[in-house]
């Protein structure tokens, strides 16, 4: 398989954006001992792959596997994170490592798994690890804010959330308002109004949990808006935030902004797509694109006003 040639696309560190990405033919690539090679179906786009400008959440077949390999074998449907020091996802092959690799189960599609990774365990991870959420429903209903609850993440956060009977208030504009509904969120406020932009619950609702998925809203709305000890989760931290974060902390306020970055780990990507399985979590796909037009799924996701997943298929 190693000396094949396969269609590919790659990052030209001359060009920005979706037009550095250029067509390429580059040789299939050899997993090691602990990696699988995977014939993908199907990749879905995150802001933090055109950030580093390669595609990392993928699903697909099994069609090597390396000499340590246990769990997997050839023909098996998988679903992976790649890492980033190998080429990305926009390829028509890809190794992965065995850790963060998981069966997929066929109710699940591959499109469907390919939009897991990053965005789903993102959510799950931040209302769990930071806002001491249980999606069982077996915790202490709590108030959760999800921002941007059409993007990516957000309509991952609003139905976990849900998940565990929280009471959500969802922020998106107003052509998502319906579908952001529809996941279960019990309030939602469009973003460009006033009360959008104050991030006021209509029922008058103080936040115990907010997963900001936007950047550019000062500390002081949330700091009106939270519970005495609310936390506010940044996935997108910048120096304001780290700033807000630092100053939280050596003044032992109660209320905390928590910046975040998801480790995505094997055990994560096997709970959500169980979850989708069961029907308890639905995938929103925005637009799909085959590999040939992967620039204009990119171009897409920069543009910032996807609903749901954008997903490019082989
Ligand atoms: N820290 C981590 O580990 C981690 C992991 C994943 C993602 N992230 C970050 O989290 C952010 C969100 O990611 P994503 O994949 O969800 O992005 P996305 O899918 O690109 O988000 C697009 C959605 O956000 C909505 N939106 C944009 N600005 C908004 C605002 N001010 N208020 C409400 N809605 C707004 C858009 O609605 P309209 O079209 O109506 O404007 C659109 O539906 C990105 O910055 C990403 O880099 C971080």
């Amino acid at each position: 398989m190693a000396e094949k040639p396969m269609q590919a696309v790659q990052y030209n560190s001359y060009g920005g954006g979706a037009s550095g990405l250029k067509h390429v033919e580059v040789p299939v690539p050899t997993p090691k001992n602990n990696e699988v090679l995977i014939k993908l179906e199907a990749i879905s786009i995150n802001p933090v792959d055109w950030k580093i400008q390669k595609g990392t959440d993928v699903a697909g077949e099994i069609v090597e596997v390396g000499a340590q390999v246990k769990d997997f074998k050839v023909g098996d449907k998988v679903i992976a994170k790649l890492t980033h020091q190998y080429g990305g996802g926009l390829a028509e092959f890809a190794v992965a490592s065995e850790s963060l690799t998981a069966a997929r189960p066929s109710e699940v599609s591959a499109a469907e798994a390919a939009s897991l990774p990053i965005a789903g365990l993102t959510a799950r991870d931040a209302l769990t690890e930071i806002g001491g959420v249980k999606l069982d429903g077996t915790g202490e209903p709590k108030n959760v804010l999800v921002t941007a609850a059409s993007g990516g993440v957000g309509v991952f956060a609003v139905q976990l959330a849900k998940l565990g009977n929280n009471h959500v208030t969802a922020t998106c504009g107003t052509r998502n308002i319906d579908i952001v509904k529809s996941l279960g969120a019990d309030e939602v406020l469009d973003y460009k109004t006033p009360e959008g932009v104050a991030l006021k619950s209509p029922s008058g609702k103080k936040y115990d949990v907010v997963i900001n998925c936007t950047t550019g809203i000062p500390w002081s709305t949330f700091d009106t808006n939270l519970t005495e000890k609310g936390v506010v989760i940044d996935l997108t931290p910048g120096p304001s935030s780290m700033l807000t974060f630092a100053l939280k902390k050596v003044t032992f306020s109660k209320k905390r902004l928590v910046p975040f970055i998801v480790n995505v780990k094997r055990e994560g990507l096997e709970y959500l797509t169980q979850l989708v399985k069961e029907g308890k979590l639905k995938i929103i796909i925005d637009s799909k694109f085959p590999l040939s037009k992967a620039e204009d799924a990119w171009a897409k996701s920069i543009d910032g006003h996807a609903t749901g997943k954008i997903v490019v298929e082989q």
